[in-house]
Protein backbone atom coordinates (compact mmCIF):
# COMPACT_ATOMS: atom_id res chain seq x y z
CA UNK A 1 0.00 0.00 0.00
CA UNK A 2 1.38 3.48 -0.79
CA UNK A 3 2.13 5.68 2.42
CA UNK A 4 0.10 8.94 2.54
CA UNK A 5 2.52 10.11 4.82
CA UNK A 6 6.22 8.36 5.70
CA UNK A 7 8.73 9.98 8.60
CA UNK A 8 12.27 8.61 7.79
CA UNK A 9 15.70 8.66 10.52
CA UNK A 10 14.18 12.23 11.76
CA UNK A 11 15.84 14.40 14.43
CA UNK A 12 14.15 17.52 15.43
CA UNK A 13 13.83 19.97 18.16
CA UNK A 14 14.20 23.55 19.46
CA UNK A 15 16.72 25.37 18.91
CA UNK A 16 20.18 23.56 19.64
CA UNK A 17 18.03 20.88 21.95
CA UNK A 18 17.20 17.89 19.92
CA UNK A 19 13.71 16.66 21.14
CA UNK A 20 13.35 13.80 18.29
CA UNK A 21 15.85 11.25 17.40
CA UNK A 22 15.87 8.60 14.68
CA UNK A 23 12.16 8.55 14.54
CA UNK A 24 10.37 6.58 11.72
CA UNK A 25 6.33 6.31 11.06
CA UNK A 26 4.44 5.29 7.96
CA UNK A 27 1.08 6.29 7.89
CA UNK A 28 -0.62 4.05 4.92
CA UNK A 29 -3.16 6.02 2.44
CA UNK A 30 -6.42 6.25 4.10
CA UNK A 31 -5.48 4.65 7.36
CA UNK A 32 -5.43 6.04 11.05
CA UNK A 33 -2.26 5.42 12.88
CA UNK A 34 -2.60 6.23 16.88
CA UNK A 35 0.79 8.03 17.73
CA UNK A 36 0.97 7.93 21.80
CA UNK A 37 3.11 7.74 24.75
CA UNK A 38 3.96 9.75 28.04
CA UNK A 39 3.83 13.35 28.88
CA UNK A 40 7.04 14.72 27.04
CA UNK A 41 7.81 11.57 24.88
CA UNK A 42 7.38 13.95 21.90
CA UNK A 43 4.51 13.52 20.09
CA UNK A 44 3.26 16.87 19.43
CA UNK A 45 6.58 17.47 18.40
CA UNK A 46 6.36 15.19 15.42
CA UNK A 47 3.43 16.52 14.27
CA UNK A 48 5.07 19.98 14.65
CA UNK A 49 8.27 18.38 12.09
CA UNK A 50 5.53 17.11 9.98
CA UNK A 51 3.86 20.19 9.42
CA UNK A 52 6.58 22.04 9.95
CA UNK A 53 6.38 24.32 13.09
CA UNK A 54 9.59 22.46 14.29
CA UNK A 55 12.88 22.40 13.18
CA UNK A 56 13.88 19.28 11.21
CA UNK A 57 17.90 18.57 11.70
CA UNK A 58 18.29 15.44 10.08
CA UNK A 59 16.31 12.81 8.20
CA UNK A 60 13.07 13.29 5.27
CA UNK A 61 9.30 13.93 5.51
CA UNK A 62 7.50 12.43 2.49
CA UNK A 63 4.33 12.51 1.11
CA UNK A 64 3.46 10.48 -1.55
CA UNK A 65 6.24 10.51 -3.96
CA UNK A 66 7.34 14.05 -2.99
CA UNK A 67 10.05 15.34 0.23
CA UNK A 68 8.07 17.79 1.93
CA UNK A 69 11.10 18.16 4.71
CA UNK A 70 12.44 21.83 3.07
CA UNK A 71 8.97 23.10 2.53
CA UNK A 72 7.24 26.17 3.94
CA UNK A 73 4.62 25.31 6.84
CA UNK A 74 2.49 27.26 4.25
CA UNK A 75 3.35 24.55 1.23
CA UNK A 76 2.42 22.08 3.43
CA UNK A 77 -0.69 23.06 4.48
CA UNK A 78 -1.60 23.72 0.62
CA UNK A 79 -0.48 19.87 -0.24
CA UNK A 80 -2.92 19.08 2.28
CA UNK A 81 -1.49 18.75 5.84
CA UNK A 82 -3.55 19.71 8.33
CA UNK A 83 -3.44 20.12 11.95
CA UNK A 84 -5.80 20.35 14.96
CA UNK A 85 -3.02 21.46 17.54
CA UNK A 86 -3.50 21.11 21.11
CA UNK A 87 -5.45 23.86 22.13
CA UNK A 88 -7.48 23.82 18.87
CA UNK A 89 -5.67 26.38 16.94
CA UNK A 90 -8.67 28.89 16.24
CA UNK A 91 -9.01 32.31 15.89
CA UNK A 92 -10.80 33.43 19.20
CA UNK A 93 -11.52 36.88 17.59
CA UNK A 94 -13.26 35.51 15.20
CA UNK A 95 -16.53 34.59 14.82
CA UNK A 96 -17.44 30.83 14.02
CA UNK A 97 -18.60 31.32 10.72
CA UNK A 98 -15.40 33.08 9.83
CA UNK A 99 -13.18 30.50 11.07
CA UNK A 100 -14.89 27.89 8.62
CA UNK A 101 -15.22 30.51 6.11
CA UNK A 102 -11.23 30.62 6.44
CA UNK A 103 -10.59 27.11 6.44
CA UNK A 104 -13.06 26.61 3.21
CA UNK A 105 -11.37 29.10 1.52
CA UNK A 106 -8.36 27.36 1.95
CA UNK A 107 -9.56 23.96 1.02
CA UNK A 108 -7.50 22.56 -2.14
CA UNK A 109 -9.21 20.88 -5.63
CA UNK A 110 -12.77 21.18 -3.83
CA UNK A 111 -15.76 23.34 -5.74
CA UNK A 112 -18.16 25.38 -4.50
CA UNK A 113 -20.93 22.74 -4.09
CA UNK A 114 -18.38 20.39 -2.51
CA UNK A 115 -17.92 22.77 0.21
CA UNK A 116 -21.75 23.62 0.51
CA UNK A 117 -22.28 20.20 1.26
CA UNK A 118 -19.74 19.81 3.98
CA UNK A 119 -21.27 22.81 5.60
CA UNK A 120 -24.19 20.92 5.87
CA UNK A 121 -22.82 17.83 7.45
CA UNK A 122 -21.08 19.90 9.76
CA UNK A 123 -23.51 21.97 10.72
CA UNK A 124 -25.47 18.44 11.20
CA UNK A 125 -23.15 16.72 13.11
CA UNK A 126 -22.13 20.17 15.21
CA UNK A 127 -25.40 22.06 16.15
CA UNK A 128 -23.62 24.56 18.27
CA UNK A 129 -21.67 25.63 15.31
CA UNK A 130 -25.04 26.44 13.49
CA UNK A 131 -26.46 28.12 16.45
CA UNK A 132 -23.26 29.75 17.23
CA UNK A 133 -22.29 31.25 13.79
CA UNK A 134 -22.17 34.97 14.80
CA UNK A 135 -20.50 34.31 17.94
CA UNK A 136 -16.66 35.05 18.98
CA UNK A 137 -14.91 32.09 18.99
CA UNK A 138 -13.15 32.68 22.48
CA UNK A 139 -16.14 33.24 24.06
CA UNK A 140 -17.00 29.35 23.38
CA UNK A 141 -16.84 26.29 25.64
CA UNK A 142 -13.96 24.38 25.32
CA UNK A 143 -16.16 21.73 23.66
CA UNK A 144 -17.52 23.96 21.36
CA UNK A 145 -14.42 25.29 20.34
CA UNK A 146 -13.22 21.59 19.62
CA UNK A 147 -15.89 21.00 17.36
CA UNK A 148 -15.05 24.19 15.09
CA UNK A 149 -11.71 22.73 15.27
CA UNK A 150 -13.21 19.74 13.83
CA UNK A 151 -15.29 21.59 11.30
CA UNK A 152 -12.26 23.27 10.09
CA UNK A 153 -10.92 20.21 9.43
CA UNK A 154 -13.96 19.07 7.25
CA UNK A 155 -13.79 22.13 5.43
CA UNK A 156 -10.18 22.38 4.55
CA UNK A 157 -10.32 18.72 2.68
CA UNK A 158 -7.26 17.42 3.97
CA UNK A 159 -4.79 14.52 2.95
CA UNK A 160 -3.57 14.07 6.15
CA UNK A 161 -5.29 15.25 8.92
CA UNK A 162 -3.39 15.47 11.95
CA UNK A 163 -5.22 15.63 15.42
CA UNK A 164 -2.86 16.39 18.77
CA UNK A 165 -5.27 15.77 21.82
CA UNK A 166 -8.83 16.46 20.68
CA UNK A 167 -10.48 15.36 23.76
CA UNK A 168 -8.31 16.57 26.63
CA UNK A 169 -10.26 18.19 29.48
CA UNK A 170 -13.94 17.74 27.53
CA UNK A 171 -17.01 15.51 28.83
CA UNK A 172 -17.16 12.16 27.90
CA UNK A 173 -20.13 13.20 25.89
CA UNK A 174 -18.54 15.55 23.60
CA UNK A 175 -15.75 13.39 23.42
CA UNK A 176 -17.90 10.79 22.03
CA UNK A 177 -19.45 13.80 19.78
CA UNK A 178 -15.87 14.67 18.17
CA UNK A 179 -15.06 10.98 17.70
CA UNK A 180 -18.32 10.20 15.74
CA UNK A 181 -17.02 12.85 13.51
CA UNK A 182 -13.41 11.17 13.91
CA UNK A 183 -15.43 8.16 12.37
CA UNK A 184 -16.81 10.03 9.40
CA UNK A 185 -13.90 11.65 8.18
CA UNK A 186 -12.33 7.97 8.46
CA UNK A 187 -15.27 6.50 6.55
CA UNK A 188 -14.45 9.47 3.86
CA UNK A 189 -10.65 7.75 3.21
CA UNK A 190 -9.05 10.60 4.85
CA UNK A 191 -5.62 9.44 6.42
CA UNK A 192 -5.35 10.51 9.82
CA UNK A 193 -2.68 10.30 13.02
CA UNK A 194 -3.99 10.67 15.63
CA UNK A 195 -2.43 11.31 19.18
CA UNK A 196 -4.14 10.51 22.16
CA UNK A 197 -4.17 10.49 25.80
CA UNK A 198 -7.65 8.02 26.07
CA UNK A 199 -6.14 4.71 25.10
CA UNK A 200 -10.33 3.25 24.60
CA UNK A 201 -10.11 6.11 21.23
CA UNK A 202 -6.98 5.30 19.80
CA UNK A 203 -7.32 1.72 20.23
CA UNK A 204 -11.29 1.72 18.69
CA UNK A 205 -10.07 4.02 15.79
CA UNK A 206 -6.10 3.39 14.72
CA UNK A 207 -5.38 0.37 12.15
CA UNK A 208 -1.45 0.56 13.70
CA UNK A 209 0.34 2.25 16.67
CA UNK A 210 3.22 3.70 17.55
CA UNK A 211 4.04 4.20 20.85
CA UNK A 212 6.91 6.72 21.79
CA UNK A 213 8.98 7.75 24.28
CA UNK A 214 11.85 9.89 24.71
CA UNK A 215 11.59 11.41 21.63
CA UNK A 216 11.89 7.98 19.38
CA UNK A 217 9.49 5.09 18.50
CA UNK A 218 10.08 2.05 21.25
CA UNK A 219 5.92 -0.07 19.63
CA UNK A 220 4.75 -0.24 16.61
CA UNK A 221 2.18 -2.48 16.36
CA UNK A 222 -1.88 -3.22 15.55
CA UNK A 223 -3.54 -2.26 18.47
CA UNK A 224 -4.63 -5.99 19.93
CA UNK A 225 -0.97 -6.04 19.79
CA UNK A 226 -0.40 -3.05 21.91
CA UNK A 227 -3.01 -3.95 24.56
CA UNK A 228 -0.86 -7.37 25.38
CA UNK A 229 2.27 -5.37 25.42
CA UNK A 230 1.73 -2.72 26.95
CA UNK A 231 -0.71 -4.20 29.94
CA UNK A 232 1.72 -2.72 32.26
CA UNK A 233 2.78 0.52 30.94
CA UNK A 234 1.91 3.24 33.54
CA UNK A 235 0.94 5.61 31.29
CA UNK A 236 -1.59 3.58 29.95
N1 LIG B 1 9.07 25.12 22.44
C1 LIG B 1 9.88 24.25 23.04
N2 LIG B 1 11.15 24.58 23.35
C2 LIG B 1 11.99 23.71 23.96
N3 LIG B 1 11.65 22.43 24.27
C3 LIG B 1 10.40 22.05 24.00
C4 LIG B 1 9.45 22.92 23.37
N4 LIG B 1 8.29 22.25 23.21
C5 LIG B 1 8.50 21.02 23.72
N5 LIG B 1 9.77 20.89 24.19
C6 LIG B 1 10.37 19.69 24.81
O1 LIG B 1 10.31 18.63 23.87
C7 LIG B 1 10.00 17.40 24.52
C8 LIG B 1 8.82 16.76 23.86
O2 LIG B 1 7.67 17.58 24.09
P1 LIG B 1 6.29 17.37 23.34
O3 LIG B 1 5.44 18.54 23.64
O4 LIG B 1 6.56 17.05 21.93
O5 LIG B 1 5.75 16.07 24.09
P2 LIG B 1 4.33 15.37 24.02
O6 LIG B 1 4.59 13.90 23.82
O7 LIG B 1 3.44 16.05 23.07
O8 LIG B 1 3.81 15.58 25.53
P3 LIG B 1 2.30 15.83 26.10
O9 LIG B 1 1.66 14.47 26.17
O10 LIG B 1 2.55 16.38 27.45
O11 LIG B 1 1.59 16.77 25.19
C9 LIG B 1 9.79 17.73 25.99
O12 LIG B 1 10.95 17.38 26.70
C10 LIG B 1 9.55 19.23 26.00
O13 LIG B 1 10.02 19.80 27.18
MG1 LIG C 1 1.66 17.09 23.27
Amino acid sequence: MTAALEVRNLYAGYGKTTVIRDLNLSVPEGSTVALLGPNGAGKTSTLGAITGSVKVTSGAIVMGNTNITRLSTYDRAKRGIALIPEGRGIFPGLTVGENLQIAADSAQGVDASWKREQMNRVEEMFPPVRERAKQRCGSLSGGEQQMVAMSRAFLSNPKVLLMDEISVGLAPMIVELLYQAVARLKQDGTTIVLVEQYLTYALKFADICYVMGKGTVNFVGEPGELQGEAAGASYL
